[in-house]
């Protein structure tokens, strides 16, 4: 079993993309040999700033092992320190059909209206995904549910080119739900939106750096509603801020809603909230202080990046040559 997966390195990292997706990545490491890579290359389909664009590399992968994800284990690299996702990247262009990519869902999202003028980067977005994926034969891509479409894509890029160069060289990956539930955290201050370091209000997320007193600050004035905790899950429909609070609690402690609620039911918020400030408090300050050593030593990281992407090179090099076979460049 191979784990690889990615993150664009855009803004820091929110209790939305810890409990969504980092913390499962940390718990995956128990479990299979695992690969993980800050997209760079990604995230130049979107504006991108040039000024910035290396420092956040280096501070996602910061927060990605401040979270767990541990370099010694783990191979943990920038995706543009590997040439091979690009040169991949370009023969799956070649089996990739246009109808597929038409199909994509966060292609039609991010474009909008301006498809015409959107960039072909973003157009072909998913199959340099895909490139990221089979390069390393990875049998599982722990992702969220919005990215499920691009895994499928890549599955049947992988058996197309398969097919069409009569090899069995590329491993069709699963959409990989493991290592644990993964909780869907919203805005604190509206329960239908996602939390997101886009939202221009800062009391509506928790960041990795966020100091004791302003979390606890934020959750005494996250949006909630006067009804006291129900006796299950089901009651909770409508109640979305109300659903999320107890999701996020849950997701912290790595139990159950209905574990949860059995305990908390007949509570009101004004005892809940303490109670969940205190446990984020608990999950987030440690990460922080690791954070900022971390931060305090870019050489040391800037090492762990360097030793990932030559591990990464290694890895991938083999797939890279045998497509390049396979396609007759070689
Ligand atoms: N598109 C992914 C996202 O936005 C990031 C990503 C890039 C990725 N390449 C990947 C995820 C390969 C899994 C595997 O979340």
């Amino acid at each position: 079993m191979r784990v690889v997966s990615g993150i664009q390195p855009t803004g820091s990292l929110h209790l939305g993309n810890l409990l969504g997706a980092i913390l499962r990545w940390v718990r995956m490491q128990d479990e299979a040999e695992c690969l993980f890579f800050l997209a760079d290359l990604h995230a130049l389909t979107v504006n991108s700033d040039p000024a910035q664009l290396r420092t956040q590399v280096r501070d996602m992968a910061a927060a990605l092992i401040a979270s767990g994800i541990d370099p010694a284990r783990s191979t943990l690299f920038a995706q543009s320190a590997v040439p091979a996702h690009s040169e991949l990247a370009w023969l799956l262009q070649c089996t990739a059909r246009m109808g597929w990519l038409s199909r994509m869902t966060q292609f039609k999202d991010k474009a909008g209206k301006n498809r015409e003028s959107s960039s072909v980067g973003l157009f072909t977005y998913p199959v340099l995904q895909a490139a990221d994926i089979l390069l390393y034969r990875a049998s599982h891509v722990p992702v969220g549910e919005d990215q499920k479409q691009h895994i499928e894509l890549a599955r049947d890029i992988a058996v197309k080119f398969n097919t069409d160069f009569d090899t069995d060289l590329l491993v069709p990956p699963e959409p990989f739900i493991g290592g644990g539930a993964a909780a869907r955290v919203m805005s604190l201050r509206d329960g239908s939106a996602k939390m997101s370091k886009s939202d221009p209000s800062d009391m509506s997320r928790i960041n990795l750096t966020d100091d004791n007193d302003l979390i606890a600050q934020k959750i005494r004035k996250a949006r909630t509603d006067p009804e006291p905790l129900p006796e299950n899950v089901a009651l909770l429909e409508g109640r979305a801020e109300a659903r999320n609070l107890v999701g996020i609690m849950a997701a912290v402690q790595g139990r159950s809603v209905e574990q949860l609620l059995a305990e908390h039911a007949g509570q009101g918020f004004g005892a809940f909230k303490p109670a969940l400030a205190d446990a984020l408090v608990a999950l987030i300050s440690p990460i922080r202080s690791r954070l900022q050593q971390l931060r305090a030593d870019p050489a040391a990281l800037d090492a762990h990046l360097v030793a990932g992407a030559e591990r990464a090179r290694e890895l991938s090099a083999p797939t890279l040559l045998a497509a390049q076979q396979a396609v007759g460049l070689r």
